[in-house]
């Protein structure tokens, strides 16, 4: 049996830059028609110039022939001149509350005072993608920032707001109050709750922001996905790190799901009963939700058992190890 994906999209992907980006990309690009570029680089991409020249430093990456790097711009306080500039060139504006993840410093500190921005966002359609923690209790934090999602909801009505890589059931409750939020949701957070993380030997390859949750906010999750939600669209969230920054004290939050992702999917709605349900995840609830046409590509899956390797260099990837009954046709 063969599963044909349409124009795969991974909606929340980070890529990094240099070697990194060279050896990770790749793996994307091969998957997915399309994938959108996180912004949190060491510099973070926050001008139309420095979204450019990272766009062209993907698509020098191998594999990219037939792939869509969808820009981001790291929020901060935007021209309404900058954004007419920009509305064309990217795919929305990626908001990090300051500290709160990787390379997220330059983030926002005080949410009462971006309003202007947010209504130049509104008014030229420009998504805004947010990373919905607060600073509190690590299992908390996503439930803290929920009433944040509910104030800029109600007070731009036509803003597309993303509630990126969601991890409780409250977070997908909030999605039947409001037409105007999405979510993205991970591969890892359909499989993990915090006890694979530390309810035994500490894996540090399973440490992410946001922390995978309770087990009753993980069956949340499997429901809205498997039941097909048409506000919940796939985002992988793979955040390659260094093995030395993952095995050390001071773990970096990344999982590195990039390789793995379509076979160990395909895998998981099959074992729900949900296979036909694939497609709508994979890529045709982003197309609706963020009126995309992506490019055409299909790519096919077949029952062909895959042992997902133990590293890719010096990468560990999400399910080292474990043999899939799906891969990749090449
Ligand atoms: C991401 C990273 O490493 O850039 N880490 C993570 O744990 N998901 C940042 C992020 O999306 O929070
Ligand atoms: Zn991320």
């Amino acid at each position: 049996m063969r599963i044909i994906l349409h124009s795969p999209l991974d909606m929340h992907l980070h890529l990094r830059q240099g070697e990194m980006m060279q050896a990770v990309t790749p793996f994307s690009a091969g998957q997915f028609a399309g994938a959108v570029i996180m912004p949190n680089l060491v510099s973070p991409v926050d001008s139309l110039e420095k979204a450019a020249v990272y766009k062209k430093e993907i698509l020098q990456c191998g594999n990219t022939e037939n792939f869509r790097p969808y820009m981001t711009l790291f929020f901060k306080q935007y021209s309404r001149q900058e954004l007419i500039e920009a509305r064309d060139s990217i795919i929305g504006i990626k908001l990090y509350p300051a500290g709160i993840t990787t390379q997220s410093e330059k983030g926002v500190t005080d949410f009462s005072a971006i309003n202007s921005t947010l209504g130049y966002m509104e008014e030229l359609g420009i998504p805004l993608l947010i990373h919905g923690e607060t600073a509190g209790f690590v299992m908390d934090r996503e439930k803290e920032f929920l009433p944040i999602y509910r104030q800029f909801a109600e007070d731009f009505p036509n803003l597309h707001i993303i509630m990126e890589h969601i991890t409780t059931a409250d977070a997908v409750q909030l999605l039947d109050r409001y037409a105007n939020i999405s979510a993205t949701v991970t591969l890892h957070h359909l499989m993990i709750t915090l006890d694979d993380v530390i309810g035994g030997q500490l894996e540090p390859d399973l440490f992410c922001k946001p922390i995978a949750k309770t087990p009753k906010d993980l069956a949340a999750l499997q429901d809205a996905v498997f039941s097909g939600h048409p506000q919940i669209m796939f985002g992988s969230d793979s955040a390659p790190h260094p093995r030395h920054k993952k095995e050390c004290c001071g773990c970096a939050a990344g999982i590195f799901s990039a390789p793995v992702i379509l076979p160990l999917l395909a895998e998981l709605f099959e074992d729900a009963g949900k296979l036909n349900l694939l497609q709508g995840f994979i890529s045709d609830i982003a197309c609706t939700r963020y009126a995309l046409q992506p490019l055409e590509k299909n790519i096919t899956l077949e029952q062909k058992p895959w042992k997902i390797p133990e590293l890719y260099n010096d990468l560990k990837p999400f399910g080292a190890g474990r043999v899939l009954r799906w891969s990749q046709l090449q």
